[in-house]
Order: structure tokens, then C-alpha cells, then sequence
């Protein structure tokens, strides 16, 4: 047995619908967990909500309805989404979920109970009372960064006064109570797995960036909220005294290995899959430090993947330019969406989201390209060889040309998955796809079909086999990332999958006597502009 994955993506907020950002996130998690089951691997898919907190509070009440009914009727919307997306996950991990709540309220024990020596204090946590400009509106303190050119709070944060509160902090810096400092550990763990060759953080290029925002790393994390202006969180265990509430952060971030509590063996989690910007500070700083402190293993790595943007700008709830998932999945299927955010985006960077770049893709690439071969596959096989794929008859140069490119491209495309380069292994794919329709023109099978000659029929045999062998083989190689798909045309083809992924990604007639289905349209052409929703 291969080693075990456990893959992890955010946990969303529940503060409003799910958007192109988020499927995004969980279809690139999934595209992960298929390739790695395929390849053998013992894998442990967990995704959830991230159920607490100020702007769920807020939202709620904003519709009139208790916190945790409002969470209850998103999360449902949440768990929809990923069913319609074939988002395939093993575990589910909601934050008001009891094991969870406990998993948080222990996890603040554990670090409590760790008293300097000799003393009562704990070495991690301690209280502190804080005096600072809170925001009345915005319900949170105010920092130097939300002062307006004038240096004044501006309008949105009004009526702003000063305040006294009394909070607990857990320690990210150096303290002589701790008798450690979490920075240099924390720098020279990123050093040592960048050594090893297992970067803690892929894209390798954001390990600079995490290097640097640790160095300028300044004071610790305030974990706790009063209770009197958060009230929808994680009480403090009773150790801590009474009225206080758990930190979003503290809460969720522990999600990841609450939800595998009860799973021995599944921790640690190989990838966390995550958006950019939360990367700095939560999952590279709070998180490793919190589970070192608490004397848990690490992660193996994570994994930050950039921004789907609308006309140039991030898109999320807030800023209300998100475009909802579920318009385009009931026009044009799951797989005409997974394959466009997996094709279309360079994992990592930021990407561009609109209708228009959809439909240029899903036209080109899906209807024209794999659509038509899969048509044409069945069709000639329907007409010339009475619906029986039929063994390949010798053959040439063409047939060696269309074997010798796929043998190229499945060399590639399963390091291209390792490496996440998903964009480029599709890229590479459907170049193969188009070199089929390419072969097909050039042999012309319904030219051979008229002719009598012996050779011609071969040839035509040859051509009839050649074609469905390579869309065969396209189809399980788009299994991960397009699953629905790749079964219904495993199932046109007549194809009974058997042996590794590896094994079923070699050229070798496969389908020699397959019967083929009549016809199939996988992905038909959009109603004209101007008619669409
Ligand atoms: O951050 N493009 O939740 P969230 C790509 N609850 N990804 C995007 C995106 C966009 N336009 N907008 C958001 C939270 N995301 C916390 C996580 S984990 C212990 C707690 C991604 O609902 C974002 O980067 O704001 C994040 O990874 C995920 O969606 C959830 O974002
Ligand atoms: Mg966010």
C-alpha cells in the first residue's frame, strides 16, 4: 500500500453563498484526491464550513434569524454546490459540530496546562487588558492602518471610541517564559523542509514571501473575544474564567484535525489547499505554531493557489461582484466548468472569470474538440464496421505519429499533476485530442469505405481502431479532472476499466470488439447570444 493522503481545503465562511472562488478551491482539491486515488494512494478528502464569527453573527442577524439556523441554511447550500460539482470528499468538517467544539476547547487546555516550572502560569497563553480605538459600527478594534489620509477614523468606522478590554494572547514571539522563540523555530523549519526538497509551502515561489513576513513578525495573537461582543463562538474552557469566546482563527484553524480525531492514522494532513491570502499569517504561522506548542505534527505542505478576479478585482461576497457557480453548472454540466477553472488557471496565480472566456473555452476545447471526436468515433464505427471496434490491420506513418504523440504526452502528464501544473497538462492533452481530429481528415475513413480494394479496407479497420483507442485513452487520462464525463464515454465505447491508471494510460487495443452506442452528445452547442440567461 502506498503511503496515505490526506488532503484539506479552507473551511468557507457561512456568511453568504458560495461563489466561483470557492468552487474553484474545492474542484482543485478534488482533481487532487481523484489523481492520487488513481494512482493508488489511500487518500482522506476532508472540506467543511467554517461555521463562527463576527460576519456570520452579523449576517445572521442581519436576517433575522438565530446564528445557528442561519448557518444551517447556508451550509445546506455549501453541500449542494459540491454534490452537483462531483466535489468527492471523505470527511466533512462544520466548526458547531460537538467533537469539534470539544477538539478546540481541549486544544486551549493542553496549552494552558503547560505551566512554566515551578509556577502557575501557562507558557503559551496569558492575559492582558488592552486600550485601543474600537469601532461602534464595525464592532472591532482599530489599528493605525484604518486611519484616513488626515489621520482620523474615517466615516465608515464612526461612532469610534476608546476602550479598555481584556483579552488572552498566545505567544508567537520570544518571552522568557517560553523559553523558546516561535519565530527562529518557525524560519528554520521553513529552511529545513526548502533543504529537503519538500518546500512547506508550493508554489515554491511564496516561500520568500513567507520567510519575510515571519522576520517582521511582531507580537503575539489575541485568541479569545469577550463574550459581551461576540457571543456566536466557542466558549474558553472553564479554567479560563467566564466570558470568553474563541477567536474565529483558534477555532477553525483546529477543524483540520478535529475532524480526523476519530480516524487513527489519517493525521498529518500531506496538503492543505488554501487561497493566497490566507497564507500569511493563519495556516504558515498560527497553524505550525499551534501544533508545535501543543506537540502535534506538522503538515507536510501547502499548497496556495491564487485569485479568480472580476474585471481585474478579487472576487468575493463582500465586494458583491461574485458570480454564483450554479447558473453555469445547470447550462453546462459540472465537467464543463471543472475543466475550465482546471484548464484556465495557472495554480498560483490569479485568473480572469467571465461568461465570455467560458464560452470560448467550452466551444473550442468541449464542443468542437472532444465533443466532435467522440461523435465521429462512434458515428464511422456505427457506419463502416456494423458498430464493433475492429483490430488494428497494420498501418504507417500516420498511425505512428498519433502513437508517438500520446506516448510524449503521457509521459508528462502525471509529473504535470505532481507539480500541479494541471493547466499544462490539459493544454498538452487536448493538443493530443486535436491531433486525432487531425488523423481522422487525413485518413478519411469515408473515402475508404467506397473502396473495394483490400488494403483500403485495412486501412480503414487500422483507422477505425487507432481512433478509438486514442480517444480512449484521452478519456482516462481526463478522468480526474472531468469524471462524469470520462464514465459516459468509457460507457459509448463500450470501455471496462481494469488495472492501475498507469496501466490503462499504455497504447493496446483495448477496444478490439467493443460495441460502440449509436451517439452521444456530451457538451451541445450553447443557445446564440442574446437568447442566454
Ligand atoms: O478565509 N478566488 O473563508 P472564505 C479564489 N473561513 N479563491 C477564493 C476567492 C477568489 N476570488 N475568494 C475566496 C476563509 N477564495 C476562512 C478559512 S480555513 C481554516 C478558514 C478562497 O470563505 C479563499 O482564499 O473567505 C479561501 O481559501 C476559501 O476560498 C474560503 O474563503
Ligand atoms: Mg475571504
Amino acid at each position: 500500500m502506498k503511503e496515505p493522503f490526506f488532503i484539506t481545503t479552507a473551511i468557507d465562511y457561512t456568511n453568504g453563498a458560495p461563489h466561483i472562488g470557492h468552487a474553484y478551491e474545492k474542484i482543485l482539491a478534488d482533481v487532487l484526491a481523484r489523481f492520487q486515488r488513481q494512482e493508488g494512494r489511500d487518500v482522506f478528502f476532508l472540506t467543511g464550513v467554517d461555521q463562527h464569527g463576527q460576519k456570520v453573527q452579523q449576517s445572521a442577524e442581519k436576517a433575522g434569524v438565530s446564528p445557528q439556523g442561519y448557518v444551517d441554511q447556508v451550509t445546506a447550500k455549501f453541500r449542494a454546490l459540491w454534490e452537483k460539482l462531483g466535489v468527492r470528499y471523505d470527511g466533512w468538517a462544520a466548526t458547531t459540530d460537538a467533537l469539534h467544539k470539544e477538539c478546540v476547547r481541549a486544544n486551549l487546555q493542553i496549552l494552558w496546562d503547560d505551566k512554566v516550572p515551578g509556577t502557575d502560569r501557562s507558557r503559551w497563553i496569558y492575559k492582558k487588558t488592552q486600550r485601543g480605538f474600537y469601532s461602534v459600527r464595525q464592532e472591532q478594534f482599530l489599528t493605525d492602518k484604518e486611519r484616513g489620509a488626515d489621520g482620523e477614523f474615517g466615516p465608515e468606522w464612526q461612532p469610534v471610541e476608546e476602550r479598555e478590554e481584556e483579552n488572552f494572547y498566545f505567544r508567537l514571539t520570544e518571552h522568557p517564559d517560553l523559553g523558546f522563540d516561535p519565530k527562529q523555530w518557525l524560519l528554520d523549519f521553513i529552511d529545513r523542509r526548502s533543504a529537503e526538497a519538500k518546500p512547506f509551502v508550493v508554489p515554491e515561489f511564496r516561500v520568500a514571501e513567507l520567510r519575510n513576513a515571519v522576520e517582521k513578525l511582531e507580537g503575539d495573537l489575541c485568541i479569545s473575544r469577550p463574550a459581551a461582543r461576540l457571543q456566536w463562538g466557542i466558549p474558553f474552557p472553564e479554567s479560563f474564567g467566564e466570558g470568553f469566546v474563541t477567536y474565529v482563527w483558534f477555532d477553525a484553524l483546529v477543524n483540520y484535525y478535529s475532524a480526523v480525531a476519530d480516524r487513527p492514522g489519517v493525521w498529518p494532513a500531506a496538503l492543505h489547499v488554501i487561497g493566497k491570502d490566507i497564507l500569511v499569517p493563519p495556516h504558515a504561522v498560527y497553524w505550525p505554531i499551534m501544533l508545535h506548542a501543543a506537540g502535534i505534527e506538522l503538515p507536510r505542505g501547502l499548497l496556495a493557489h491564487g485569485w479568480w478576479l472580476t474585471s481585474g478585482s478579487k472576487m468575493s461576497k463582500s465586494k458583491g461582484n461574485a458570480v454564483g457557480p450554479l447558473a453555469l453548472v445547470e447550462e453546462f454540466g459540472a465537467d464543463a466548468l471543472r475543466f475550465f477553472l482546471i484548464r484556465e488557471m495557472n495554480v498560483g496565480q490569479d485568473g480572469d472569470f467571465s461568461r465570455e472566456l467560458f464560452l470560448i473555452r467550452y466551444n473550442s476545447d468541449l464542443a468542437n474538440d472532444l465533443g466532435n471526436l467522440v461523435n465521429r468515433v462512434l458515428n464511422m464505427t456505427n457506419r463502416f464496421a456494423g458498430g464493433a471496434v475492429p483490430a488494428a490491420d497494420g498501418g504507417a506513418e500516420p498511425e505512428a505519429e498519433v502513437r508517438a504523440l500520446w506516448e510524449a504526452t503521457a509521459r508528462d502528464y502525471i509529473p504535470l499533476f505532481e507539480q500541479h501544473q494541471f493547466h499544462t497538462a490539459l493544454e498538452r492533452l487536448f493538443a493530443f485530442i486535436r491531433s486525432i481530429n487531425g488523423y481522422i481528415e487525413k485518413r478519411a475513413p469515408w473515402k475508404l469505405g467506397k473502396s473495394p480494394e483490400a488494403a483500403d479496407q485495412a486501412l480503414l479497420r487500422t483507422s477505425l481502431a487507432t481512433m478509438a483507442e486514442a480517444l480512449r485513452l484521452a478519456c482516462v487520462a481526463l478522468r480526474p479532472v472531468m469524471p462524469g464525463s470520462s464514465e459516459r464515454i468509457n460507457s459509448v465505447l463500450g470501455y471496462q476499466p481494469s488495472g492501475t491508471w498507469r496501466e490503462e494510460l499504455a497504447w493496446g487495443g483495448r477496444l478490439t470488439g467493443s460495441k460502440v452506442a449509436e451517439s452521444l452528445v456530451l457538451f451541445p452547442r450553447p443557445a446564440p447570444a442574446g437568447k442566454a440567461p
